[in-house]
């Protein structure tokens, strides 16, 4: 087989929050790719990064009161703990405020001028005197030029939908100081798209093989559309987070041009440290350039960085595949890009859920179509449960049984009749889909892999089910005995070959699966081998367990954030009425209060200690403080909002709601916690 040489990143997320569960997909799409290729016996290089630099994140760095340095490198050991809780198995991570993509993004971009790709010319933009900055849109609002409505961005109006720029504002504020800014001129540099040079280019890369038919549609509708391609602004005036410009003293590139560079970036640290040649490694004729992305970054990634990389020439390359997916939702909420969704990854790995259960439920549902997917509770719980422990996992807890009691561990001939050496067919019609599996992981056709083998399963328990081995067990006779082995050693082979099957995207279950078999580790290959006559396997341990409905219900206690349902202010009324799907967002539980405490500094506030049934304790402050004594709270029992997104208050953090009557008429007569009748303990559901 023609070996394979795989250079393969994922987009770099922001470096100003942590790795929400659209960065998980992303991951666990690719690493399964990876995993796949690996065990094929190709080489390839998996690496990522933080996106660190941009206005965004100077800003909140600012809010912090860190420096933006400071601020991206403190999110680093989540980020380690994050990816390998999920099993992502990356070379290398690094970040794009580093020496080496100062000086790749340096090199490129010198390499456009040269190549006359490069324009210098005024802008004109706001700035805020205050600040002493340029304003992006982002952060500048005022009054619609159209409509007239207050507060809306620089870029368009959420009331009317006119879309205008940022000069056009009337009455325009500063979002950073709250100043006016004024209109300055300023040099930008431009990085000429609208040459013709880059647009026959674009339109012959564009449409070959190496985009999803849907790609490479919206690309073709991008580069013929009536303006065609823009000139791209590749510049921003300091004070920026960024790289600086060559021979352009205080201009920085807009974050856009060097994040992609950071791709390269990270495979340049990673050569270094394994003392590999990265120019070498590039110009290699023979390494294929591979990037997974979301549907949201398109644009970048087929047209500009594309561009970028074909006219700064040798050792840079285009890239080979660019491989799209959709975006995930939860239970049909899509999540907010900075606050992410209700599943937070690192509360699913604290609160001790299966990250494999999470892999297998994801790689169900994907496909090789840009399409987004949705995570739901229960289908989740579902189909862990029936695929991976009543269908995979069950085979090999069942004949290992027979195995260790009858055969003291040793697997026998495969073989159903007597003197026979051909395996029974159900293994040659096994290792007969290696191929077949192998084109769909290929092709990112995950969902049909992971169908595909479940039916295999299926047939697996079924063919054991018929040869009624506890019969054969119970008869005892030496016929039977030979019988009974030939039916378990079968099936510990049929669990093997699924093992192989599924270990892309289960690799811890394929360790342990290996550990069990006493195997070394499996590879694409060894599907058309069987574990022979006299082989010992170790005895059973549970590979997998069910979910546990407790552990995902805790999944969506604090630390979450349930996404408010938005409606723009201004329009439609509050509906009157909520349908019981929104009252079941919810989670009421009840709670002992077992310490309460005056709050120094406020005369309303109590702080409370709140057990909740999930063993451990929280804090609330609740404002009753005119209403109860401290001592006179703690042992009771009450209700309380328990996935309230945490809040940090003044006094500290404040992580639910307790609930309690009032009278909203007249100052506060009075205040009335809820008490539930006797019988009711901490954790029970209140609906
Ligand atoms: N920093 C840029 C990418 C630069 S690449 C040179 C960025 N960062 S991001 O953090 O917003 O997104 C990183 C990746 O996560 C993107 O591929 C994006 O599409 C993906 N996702 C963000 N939200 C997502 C979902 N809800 N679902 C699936 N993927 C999502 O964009
Ligand atoms: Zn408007």
């Amino acid at each position: 087989m023609n070996l394979r040489k795989l250079f393969v990143t994922t987009a770099l997320p922001y470096a100003n929050g942590p790795l929400h569960i659209g960065h998980i997909m992303e991951y666990i799409q690719a690493d399964i790719w990876v995993r796949f290729q690996r065990m094929q016996g190709h080489t390839v290089y998996f690496v990522g990064a933080d996106d660190a630099h941009g206005a965004p994140i100077m800003i909140a760095a600012e809010k912090a009161g860190m420096s933006p340095k400071e601020f991206v490198t403190q999110i680093g050991p989540d980020r380690a703990r994050t990816l390998q809780g999920f099993e992502i198995g990356f070379d290398h991570w690094h970040s794009t405020e580093s020496p080496e993509n100062t000086e790749l993004s340096q090199r490129i971009y010198v390499r456009l001028r040269e190549n006359e790709l490069i324009a210098i010319r005024p802008v004109e933009q706001l700035f805020d005197p205050v600040k002493g900055m340029f304003l992006a849109d982002r952060y500048v609002k005022g009054q619609c030029p159209s409509c007239g409505a207050p507060d809306q961005y620089g870029d368009a109006c959420e009331v009317c939908g006119a879309v205008y720029s940022a000069t056009e504002l009337k009455n325009p504020y500063s979002v950073l100081s709250g100043a006016k800014p004024e209109l300055r001129t300023s040099e930008h540099y431009f990085f000429m798209l609208s040459d013709p040079r880059c647009t026959d280019f674009l339109r012959q890369w564009t449409q070959g093989s190496r985009l999803q038919p849907e790609v490479a549609n919206k690309a073709r509708e991008w580069l013929e559309g009536e303006r065609g391609l823009a000139d791209w602004d590749i510049s921003r005036d300091a004070p920026y987070f960024g790289i600086p410009i060559p021979d352009a003293p205080g201009k920085f590139f807009y974050v856009w041009l060097e994040a992609p560079v950071g791709y390269l970036a990270s495979l340049k640290a990673y050569c270094a440290r394994q003392g590999l040649d990265f120019e070498a490694l590039l110009r290699d004729p023979a390494t294929e350039q591979i990037h997974f992305i979301g549907k949201d970054i398109i644009y970048f990634h087929t047209l500009f960085w594309p561009a970028m990389l074909k006219f700064a020439g040798p050792p840079f390359k285009v890239p080979d595949r660019v491989y799209v997916h959709g975006f995930i939702t939860v239970s049909g909420e899509k999540m907010s890009k900075s606050r992410g969704t209700g599943v937070d990854p690192l509360r699913y790995l604290e609160v001790g859920l299966n990250p494999e259960w999470l892999r297998y439920y994801i790689a169900a549902k994907l496909n090789s179509h840009v399409e987004d997917i949705d995570f739901n509770t229960e289908d989740f719980v579902a189909r862990v449960n029936s695929d991976l422990v009543g269908k995979f996992v069950n085979i090999a807890s069942r004949a290992s049984n027979f195995i260790q009691k009858t055969f003291g561990g040793m697997l026998g001939e495969t073989s159903p009749t007597a003197g026979g050496v051909d395996p029974d067919p159900i293994v040659q019609a096994f290792q007969g889909r290696a191929g077949e599996l192998a084109h769909l992981y290929e092709t990112r056709e995950f969902g049909k892999v992971m169908r595909e083998v479940m039916a295999l399963a299926d047939s697996a328990n079924e063919w054991f089910d018929a040869r009624r081995p506890w019969e054969l067990a119970k008869a005892g006779g030496a016929d039977q005995q030979r019988q009974l082995h030939a039916v378990c050693s079968v099936a510990i082979n049929l669990f093997r070959l699924l093992t192989i099957y599924l270990a892309p995207v289960l690799p811890a279950l394929a360790r342990e699966a290996e550990a069990f078999l006493r195997v070394k580790p499996l590879r694409w290959a060894h599907a058309q081998q069987l574990l022979p006559a006299g082989h010992r396997i170790a005895p059973y341990q549970h590979l997998m367990v069910r979910v546990d409905p407790k552990l995902v219900a805790a999944l969506f206690e604090p630390r979450t954030v349930v996404t408010p349902v938005s409606a723009p202010a201004a329009q439609a009324p509050e509906p009157l009425t909520i349908g019981i799907d929104e009252f079941s967002k919810i989670d009421l539980r009840i709670a002992r209060i077992t310490a309460a405490e005056a709050v120094d500094g406020s005369d309303k506030l109590l702080k409370l200690t709140l057990d909740v049934g999930d063993g451990r304790t929280r804090q609330v402050f609740s404002g009753i403080k005119s209403a109860y004594r401290p001592a006179d709270l703690v042992g009771r029992l009450t209700v309380v909002v328990a996935n309230l997104a945490p809040r940090k208050m003044k006094f500290g953090l404040s992580e639910g709601m307790v609930l309690a009557a009032s009278d909203e008429q007249g100052g506060h007569p009075g205040l009335f916690l809820l008490d539930p009748d006797p019988g009711a303990h901490p954790g029970m559901r209140v609906r």
